[in-house]
């Protein structure tokens, strides 16, 4: 992995924050409290930016263009899906470093071109698929790694919360969100693949008000016959995530509203149920994942997921998205042959 511009001499990576809505907000206070990141800009042309760069004592600047390019290493990308590619694009000739928002992109063809631009350029490439830094996540899927509730038949993932309320209603326009199925199931997909791979056939649904994307599901099949059903949902009152994966030897569990986030059952009457600590999230994933990135650039590692597995996850959420426009069960094969 080679760097443009060598960082790692440096004690903290410059970081500028392209977005000052909700994300960039998150980013920008991860960054601040980062042990080796410093915030030295905000680009945003909306007077968020401005205010959010005031917030923290830094530039605040209305294009990407307009940040010289010798004042910043990295910059992370936290504007509408549909921009990232040209953010991203951007970034990477002016040799800087990107950590870039889920979904990638909003097109698999745009991912691609934003790797190749950060490959050609030397610069690193990270994409904020955040669940992987999610512990009740990560422990279930070292549970089952481990074999730990044996052979998974049944997945079943749950992820939803109110209607976001991105600027300019951004998220209602599937054409730049990309819909319940790419902008916010493709944390459940990342987390599926990361298991089982890439499934055989997706069947799906979407329910949509008043022309906005509110409810989906997906009935997905992996290889060896495990069926997973992925529910994602922009109708209910409070944001919680769920999942449930029965296996040959046990059932593991998660509710992000109760206490214990995730309990392991075990079918065997001395066990008694495993539970990780009830309040397993001490620190934000947010910031595991912001500082993943910094130590990951600085010290030329890999990150906890890279760009290959987020470009997966957006494939599986696009095919997902098309089997709920064809109304039809959409096999692997048929889907790689249309897309
Ligand atoms: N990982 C997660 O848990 C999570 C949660 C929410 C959103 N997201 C993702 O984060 C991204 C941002 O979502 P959000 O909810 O923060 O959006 P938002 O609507 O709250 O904010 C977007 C901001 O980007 C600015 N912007 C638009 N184009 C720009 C450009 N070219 N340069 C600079 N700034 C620009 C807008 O003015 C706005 O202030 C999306 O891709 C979304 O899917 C991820």
């Amino acid at each position: 992995m080679g760097t443009e511009r060598d960082v790692r001499r440096q004690p903290k990576l410059r970081i500028g924050v392209a977005g000052a809505g909700t994300m960039g907000r998150v980013h920008a206070a991860a960054v601040a409290a980062s042990r080796r990141g410093e915030m030295v800009a905000v680009v945003d042309a909306d007077p968020a930016g401005a205010r959010l760069a005031a917030e923290w004592g830094v530039a605040a600047y209305r294009d990407v263009e307009d940040l010289p390019s010798d004042e910043v290493d990295a910059l992370i990308v936290a504007v509408p899906t549909d921009r990232h590619a040209a953010l991203t694009e951007a970034a990477a000739a002016r040799g800087w470093h990107v950590l870039v928002e889920k979904p990638m992109a909003r097109e698999r063809d745009q991912a691609q071109a934003m790797m190749k631009a950060c490959a050609e350029a030397g610069t690193r490439l990270m994409v904020g698929q955040v669940v992987r830094y999610f512990p009740e996540y990560v422990r279930a899927r070292d549970v089952v790694e481990a074999g730990g509730i044996g052979q998974v038949a049944v997945a079943r993932t749950f992820r939803g919360g109110p209607y976001p309320r991105g600027q300019d209603d951004w998220y209602g326009d599937a054409a730049r969100s990309g819909g319940l199925f790419v902008d916010l199931l493709i944390h459940d997909f990342d987390f599926l693949q990361s298991m089982w791979g890439r499934p055989e056939e997706i069947t799906a649904r979407v329910r949509a008000v008043e022309g906005r994307p509110r409810h989906a599901a997906a009935l997905v099949r992996f290889p060896g016959g495990l069926a997973a059903e992925v529910v994602g949902s922009w109708l209910h009152p409070r944001f919680h995530t769920r999942f449930e994966l029965a296996g040959s030897a046990g059932l593991l569990e998660h509710h992000s509203l109760e206490r214990a986030t995730l309990v392991v059952e075990v079918d065997d009457q001395q066990a008694a149920a495993v539970a990780v600590p009830s309040s397993p999230a001490h620190r934000s994933p947010y910031q595991d994942e912001v500082d993943d990135f910094i130590e990951g650039v600085l010290e030329n590692r890999p990150f906890q997921a890279e760009p290959a597995d987020a470009l997966l996850a957006l494939d599986c959420a696009l095919w997902a998205q098309r089997a709920a426009e064809i109304g039809e069960a959409l096999t692997r094969r048929d889907w790689e042959a249309t897309s």
